[in-house]
C-alpha cells in the first residue's frame, strides 16, 4: 500500500491498530486474516487481488475530479424533455444538500427521531396535491418515467381485479417524453399490458383499454385540453394518467380540475441540480380512492403516547415491498432527499414566489415565439408554457451554430426542433437565441416594443384555483426564517453525524465529505443527461471507470448503470434473465426460486419483470434449505427460469452451500440472481461471479458510500456476465430502448461520483481491508453482546458474517417485553434501532460497518447491555411490567421536565441511564407513536395550524 494509500483507509475505516488487537483479542484470533479465514469458505475466496489501483488522497481525489470536471461542457440548455435548468437556493444547497445533517438519515421507519424529514416530506405531499389538485400525494418516486410506470401498473391492477384480464391495453399519447414510452414499454410487456400509441385527438378507443397516458404540456410543448379525452375514457370504464409539470401547474387548470385519476411527474425544476439525470424526486398523486394501492411511501399524521401530534410512516405494514409476490410495485429506496430539497424550494419561494418563476419564464417563452415568428419561422405550438416547437428551417445549420456556442436545443428525429425556456433563462440569452436564427435567416427581428401579442394559454385551462395557501408556504420567505425552518427540522432527526445507526442489510457507513464535495460542482449537476457526448466527456470517463470497478468488485463483465436503486436493480437484472432465455427460445422458463429469507423486494421485483414465484425454505440454523432447492429445481426444471438468492445471507452468515446451488440451478436451466445488499461482506474477499452467480445488483447507497438521504437516493447497477450483457438496459439515446428502467440514460448519474471517489480512495486494498473491518466490527459485537443476548444465526464455527441477528422473542414471555420497545428504548439511549423484524419477526439485526471505531462500538454494547439489565429488573420485579422505562419509551423533555413524575422509576433512568448519555443526550420530540391511530384516520397532507399547538 503507498502512503497516500493509507491515508484515507484510515479515515474511513474505524477502529485504530491498537483497539483492532484488542477486539481480535475480544473475538478469540490473533489477526484480522486469521478472522478472515475463519469465517469466509476457503472455495470461494479470491485468489487474486482486484485490478483497482492504489488509494488517492482526499486532496489528490479533489484534484483529479476537478481535472475530469473541467472536460464536461457545461453549455446553455434549452432542451427540456423533462430536465430543465433551475437556480438551487443556496440556503438549501448548504443546509440541506451538502448538509450530513440531512443527507446521512436512514429511511424514517423510526418516527420518533425522524419527526424533521417528516415534516418535510408531508410538506412535499401537500405541494403535490395543492398544484396537482389531486386528494393525495405520496413522499416521492425514482423518476417521472417510472412513476408513469407505476401509474400504469396501479390503474391495470385496479381494473382487472381477477386473473382474466379484460382490459389489457394502454392508450399512450404519441407525445409523451420518450424515455416515458420506453419505460412503459419495458414495464408493460411482462404484466401483459398493451400499449397502443396514437394521437389522442383521433385515437379510436373501446372497452379493451383499461386506461390512458397524456403528458401536460406535451413533449413538444403544446398545452392541449383533454378533458372531452378524460371523460370519454371514463366512458368507457377506463382511467387517465397524467404526466404534468408541476411548474405549469401554477398557472394552468390542475388535472384534478381535469378529472384525471392520476398525475405523476418530476420535481427536478424545484432547485436541483439536472446532474446530467438525475437524482430527482418524481412525484406521484392520485384520488383518494386508490390510496390503499399507491406505490412507494406514504407520510401521515398520528399522535404519541401522550396524544400529541406526531408523524410517521402511514400505512407502513402495506408499504408495497412487504407483500412480497402479491406487491404490484417495488419501490423501496425512492427520493427523499431530493423531494425536501424540492419542498423547500417551495418553502422558501411561495405560490407568489413560484407563480411568478413560471410567469417570466412563459413570458419570455412568448417573447421568443413572437421574435422567432417575425423572422418567419414557424412556430407550432397554438398554445404553450414553455416549450415552443418551431419548423421551416435548416435545422442542421442552426445546429451548426448553436453548438460553436455551446447552445443546446432539442432536434426532434422528425427535423423540427424544440426550445423549453426555464428559471435560468435571461433576457441576455432570448437574445442570443433570436441572434443565432437571425445569423440563420439572415433577417433583423422585430423588437417586442408593442408587448406580447397573442394568449398563450387557453382561457379555459388558465388555473383560477388557489394553492399552497398553508402557512409553511407563505412564511419562511427570508433566508434567516430559512436557515432556522432547515436548521429545526434537522435538529428532530437523528442522523450519523450524532451516532451510529447500526442498520442490519441498509450499510450506513461513513460518506465522507471528499465523496460529496464534487456532486455539487456545476461541471457535474448542471449537464442535461441528453447533452451531446462532446459535452460530457467527464461523466464518460468516470462511468467508464466506475463500471470497470464494478465489474472488479463482482467479477462480471459488463455493467449497467441505471436503475435508480436496489430494487430497480432486481427489476433489471431480472429483465436480462428473462431476455436471454427469450432469446434462446426458451421464454417459457419463467419460475424464480426465491429463499423465504429474501428482502421482499425481490419476489416484487421477479412479478414485476414477468416471473412466478416458487418459495424456498430454510433449516433450523437460518441456511437455505438445500433439499428443498434441488427438489424445487427438479420439479420446476422445464420452467426455471431462475434462482434469486442474497449472499451472504439475510441472516448474516456465509452459506457453506452456495456453490453447490449455483450449480444446482444452473444444472436445471435457470440463471442465478444475487441480490448485492450484502456486497459489504464480499469486496475483495469473495464475489458473485467467482461464488457462480450470473448477475447480480449493488446498493452504491450501502456498499458504496452513497448517502441514504432519509429514504433515497439509491444507485442500483447491474453487473453480469458475458451471457447476460447482450440484455442490459438499453436508453433511447443509443438508438436501442430495450429494457429501459430509467427515464435519464445513466439513472443517477451525478451521485455516481461519490462510488467513484470511495472506491478510488480506498483502492483494491482498502476495499478488501473495509470488508474485513466490518467483518471484525460485527463479529466484535456479538461477543460482547452474546453474553446476555440469543444470537440468532451464527455459522458452524459460531462466527457471523458483517450482521448478526439479536432474539428478542423470548423476553415477550418473560417480560411483556417486544422488539418495539427495545428499539424506543435506544432512543432514551442517543440510538438508532437496527433493523427491526427483518428478515425474523420480534428480532433486531445489527450491521455496525467498518466506520465505527471501538468506543462508538462499545457504546452502544453498554446500551443494549443495560437495556438488557432493565428487562431482567422486570422479570425480576424490580420494575413494573407496565409502567417501566421500555413500555415509556421514548422519554421526551417534555415529560422529563414535567412537574409530575408519577412513574415507578426515576427521571434521571428514564432520560440519562448512562454516564456517556449526557455528554451527547438526543431529545426525541414525540413520545412513543400510535401507528393505528394514524393508519384509521388517514391525514397524508399538512393539518390546520391549529393541530401543531
Ligand atoms: C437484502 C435487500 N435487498 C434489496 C433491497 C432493496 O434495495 P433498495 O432499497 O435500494 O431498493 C434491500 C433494501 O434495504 C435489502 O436489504
Amino acid at each position: 500500500m503507498n502512503q497516500s494509500g493509507a491515508e484515507f483507509i484510515q479515515r474511513h475505516i474505524g477502529p485504530n491498530p491498537v483497539d483492532s488487537a484488542k477486539m481480535l483479542k475480544a473475538v478469540g484470533v490473533d489477526s484480522l486474516a486469521a478472522l478472515i479465514d475463519k469465517i469466509v469458505p476457503a472455495t470461494i475466496r479470491l485468489t487474486k487481488p482486484m485490478e483497482i489501483p492504489a488509494g488517492l488522497t482526499e486532496f489528490e481525489m479533489l484534484q483529479s475530479l476537478k481535472v475530469i470536471g473541467e472536460k464536461n461542457i457545461v453549455a446553455k440548455n434549452f432542451i427540456g424533455q423533462g430536465y430543465y435548468g433551475t437556480i438551487t437556493p443556496s440556503v438549501i444547497l448548504r443546509n440541506i444538500f451538502e448538509n450530513p445533517g440531512w443527507y446521512t438519515q436512514y429511511t424514517p421507519y423510526q418516527a420518533e427521531i425522524a419527526q424533521g424529514r417528516l415534516e418535510s416530506l408531508l410538506n412535499f405531499q401537500t405541494m403535490v396535491t395543492d398544484l396537482t389538485g389531486m386528494d393525495i400525494a405520496n413522499a416521492s418516486l425514482l423518476d417521472e418515467s417510472t412513476a408513469a410506470a407505476e401509474a400504469m401498473a396501479m390503474i391495470f391492477n385496479h381494473i382487472n381485479k381477477s386473473d382474466v384480464i379484460n382490459q389489457p391495453k394502454l392508450f399512450v399519447d404519441e407525445a409523451i417524453f420518450v424515455q416515458t414510452k420506453s419505460v412503459l414499454q419495458t414495464r408493460a410487456t411482462p404484466i401483459g399490458v398493451e400499449l397502443v400509441t396514437g394521437d389522442f385527438k383521433t385515437a379510436a378507443l373501446d372497452n379493451t383499454f383499461f386506461g390512458a397516458i397524456l403528458q401536460y404540456p406535451n413533449a413538444n410543448g403544446a398545452i392541449q385540453d383533454y378533458s372531452s379525452f378524460i371523460d370519454q375514457v371514463h366512458q368507457l370504464g377506463g382511467m387517465v394518467i397524467l404526466v404534468a409539470d408541476l411548474l405549469a401547474l401554477t398557472v394552468l387548470k390542475s388535472p384534478g380540475e381535469l378529472n384525471a385519476d392520476v398525475a405523476v411527474g418530476n420535481t427536478q425544476r424545484f432547485g436541483v441540480p439536472m446532474g446530467f439525470g438525475g437524482p430527482h424526486a418524481a412525484y406521484f398523486a392520485t384520488k383518494d380512492a386508490f390510496k390503499r394501492g399507491m406505490p412507494g411511501r406514504l407520510i401521515g399524521a398520528s399522535i404519541d403516547a401522550q396524544g400529541n401530534r406526531a408523524l410517521r410512516m402511514a400505512l407502513q405494514t402495506r408499504e408495497q415491498h412487504i407483500k412480497r409476490e402479491k406487491a404490484t410495485s417495488n419501490i423501496c429506496t425512492a427520493q427523499a432527499l431530493l423531494a425536501n430539497m424540492a419542498v423547500m424550494y417551495t418553502v422558501y419561494h411561495g405560490p407568489v414566489g413560484l407563480k411568478s418563476i413560471a410567469s417570466r419564464v412563459h413570458a419570455f417563452a412568448q417573447g421568443l415565439a413572437q421574435q422567432l415568428e417575425s423572422l418567419g419561422i414557424q412556430q407550432v405550438n397554438e398554445y404553450y408554457f414553455d416549450t415552443l416547437h418551431l419548423t421551416g428551417f435548416d435545422v442542421a445549420k442552426l445546429n451548426e451554430i448553436a453548438s460553436e456556442q455551446a447552445i443546446n436545443f432539442n432536434y426532434f428525429a422528425n427535423g423540427t426542433v424544440s426550445i423549453s425556456i426555464d428559471e435560468t433563462t435571461s433576457a441576455k440569452d432570448i437574445q442570443l437565441i433570436v441572434q443565432l436564427f437571425e445569423t440563420l435567416t439572415g433577417k433583423k427581428a422585430q423588437a417586442l416594443n408593442a408587448g406580447i401579442k397573442n394568449a398563450s394559454i387557453p382561457a379555459q385551462l388558465v388555473r383560477t384555483s388557489a394553492y399552497l395557501t398553508h402557512p409553511v408556504f407563505n412564511t419562511h420567505h427570508s433566508e434567516t426564517q430559512m436557515m432556522r425552518y432547515i436548521k429545526q427540522l434537522e435538529n428532530k432527526d437523528l442522523s450519523l453525524n450524532t451516532s451510529m445507526i447500526s442498520l442490519g442489510s441498509c450499510t450506513m457507513k461513513l460518506n465522507a465529505a471528499t465523496e460529496m464535495i464534487p456532486v455539487s460542482w456545476p461541471c457535474f449537476g448542471g449537464l442535461h443527461p441528453f447533452a451531446p457526448a462532446s459535452q460530457t466527456i467527464g461523466y464518460q470517463e468516470i462511468v467508464k471507470e466506475l463500471s470497470a470497478y464494478l465489474c472488479q468488485t463482482t467479477g462480471f463483465t459488463a455493467c449497467s448503470l441505471q436503475p435508480n436503486s436496489g430494487a430497480q436493480g432486481e427489476y433489471a437484472g431480472l429483465l436480462t434473465i428473462r431476455s436471454y432465455h427469450a432469446a434462446r427460445n426458451e421464454a417459457h422458463r419463467n419460475i424464480v426460486l426465491i429463499p423465504i429469507s429474501a428482502h421482499g423486494t425481490n419476489p416484487a421485483s421477479a412479478v414485476m419483470a414477468g416471473f412466478k414465484v416458487v418459495v424456498v425454505a430454510c433449516d433450523a440454523a437460518g441456511n437455505i434449505d438445500v433439499a428443498d432447492l434441488t427438489e424445487k429445481a427438479i420439479q420446476h426444471k422445464d420452467h426455471l427460469g431462475g434462482l434469486m438468492i442474497t449472499y451472504p445471507s439475510t441472516h448474516g452468515v456465509f452459506e457453506e452451500t452456495i456453490m453447490d446451488i449455483c450449480n444446482t440451478i444452473h444444472e436445471y436451466g435457470g440463471m442465478v440472481y444475487m441480490d448485492g445488499a450484502n456486497m459489504n461482506a464480499q469486496v475483495g474477499l469473495t464475489s458473485p461471479g467467482k461464488i457462480g452467480a450470473d448477475v447480480c445488483h449493488l446498493n452504491l447507497h450501502k456498499t458504496f458510500a452513497i448517502p441514504h438521504g432519509g429514504g433515497g437516493p439509491g444507485v442500483g447497477p447491474i453487473c453480469v456476465n458475458d451471457k447476460l450483457a447482450p440484455f442490459l438496459p438499453g436508453h433511447i439515446k443509443n438508438g436501442d430502448a430495450t429494457n429501459a428502467v430509467s427515464g435519464a440514460p445513466l439513472g443517477s448519474a451525478s451521485i455516481l461520483l461519490i462510488s467513484y471517489a470511495y472506491i478510488k480512495m480506498l483502492g483494491a486494498k482498502g476495499l478488501e481491508l473495509a470488508t474485513s473491518y466490518a467483518i471484525l466490527n460485527a463479529n466484535y459485537m456479538k461477543s460482547r453482546l452474546e453474553k446476555a443476548y440469543t444470537i440468532l444465526y451464527t455459522s458452524k464455527n459460531g462466527t457471523c458474517a458483517h450482521e448478526f441477528i439479536i432474539d428478542l422473542r423470548p423476553f415477550k414471555q418473560t417480560a411483556g417485553i417486544e422488539a418495539e420497545d427495545v428499539a424506543k428504548r435506544l432512543i432514551d439511549y442517543g440510538f438508532h434501532a437496527p433493523t427491526m423484524s427483518f428478515p425474523v419477526a420480534g428480532t433486531i439485526m445489527i450491521e455496525p460497518t467498518e466506520s465505527e471505531d471501538m468506543a462508538e462500538l462499545d457504546r452502544f454494547c453498554d446500551a443494549l447491555l443495560a437495556i438488557h439489565t432493565e428487562i431482567v429488573a422486570i422479570e425480576s420485579g424490580r420494575f413494573d411490567k407496565v409502567d417501566n422505562p421500555l413500555k415509556n419509551a421514548p422519554h421526551t423533555q417534555h415529560v422529563i421536565c414535567a412537574n409530575e413524575w408519577a412513574h415507578a422509576y426515576t427521571r434521571q433512568e428514564a432520560a440519562f441511564p448512562l454516564p456517556y448519555v449526557a455528554l451527547n443526550k438526543f431529545w426525541p420530540t414525540v413520545a412513543r407513536v400510535n401507528n393505528t391511530h394514524g393508519d384509521r384516520n388517514l391525514v397524508c397532507t399538512c393539518e390546520p395550524v391549529a393541530s401543531y399547538a
